[in-house]
């Protein structure tokens, strides 16, 4: 299981959420390894548009991306958090989502398979906004069915709060935290059948 939190403000609603989802994975079974990563403190350049990954689907750019790439292959649920920031995901999130082109080009140009002998892997994608508008998350949730798309992951389930916009608000709103425990719960249990 890996969690990322794809928000700049440290204690925000989206880290909120996940971390609550992340403790219903950890009450669903002791065996659960769960990792942690927190895109505002890392050094991850956004895509450069060098193409050498077209040839080898490797990303030649060196910073903390490196690291990162196995662990989105190899976690069984991938949970990625973003606040939404004009209609789209926050451009810590998006820096990294672009430096998946690598995968994408792994997969679609080099006919790679991007984790070999891995099925059934799944995403989910928690995601909060500050307005009411009916299209909050239309744009989010795009890049994220071509970003789950790359890693050749279900995109299994999100989870979507409107007008939640002060820092730690979430805690605030009627449904949102039980629905990420049960959600990270349910999901792990689901898995270990
Ligand atoms: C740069 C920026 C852009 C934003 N754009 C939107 C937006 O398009 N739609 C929206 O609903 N909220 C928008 N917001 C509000 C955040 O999504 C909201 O405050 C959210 O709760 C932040 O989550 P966090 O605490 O996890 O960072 C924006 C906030 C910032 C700072």
């Amino acid at each position: 299981m890996l969690g990322i939190h794809g928000s700049p403000r440290q204690g925000g609603n989206t880290e909120l959420l996940l971390q609550e989802f992340l403790r219903g994975c950890r009450d669903a079974s002791a065996e659960v390894e769960v990792e942690e990563v927190f895109l505002r403190k890392l050094k991850i350049s956004p895509c450069l548009e060098i193409y050498a990954c077209q040839k080898d689907g490797q990303c030649p750019i060196k910073d903390d991306m490196k690291p990162l790439y196995g662990k989105l292959l190899e976690a069984d649920i991938l949970a990625v958090a973003s606040p939404i920031f004009f209609y789209a995901v926050s451009a810590h999130l998006k820096a990294m989502i672009d430096r998946c082109q690598a995968l994408w080009a792994r997969k679609y140009l080099l006919n790679q398979a991007v984790s070999p002998g891995r099925t059934g892997r799944k995403g989910v994608f928690l995601a909060v906004g500050g307005s009411k508008g009916a299209k909050n998350f239309d744009g989010a949730l795009l890049t994220m069915k071509y970003f789950f798309d790359a890693l050749d992951r279900t995109f299994d389930r999100s989870l979507l709060y409107k007008g939640v916009d002060a820092k730690g608000e979430i805690w605030r709103h009627p449904t949102a935290m039980a629905e990420a425990y049960a959600l990270g719960k349910k999901i792990v249990e689901e898995n270990a059948e």
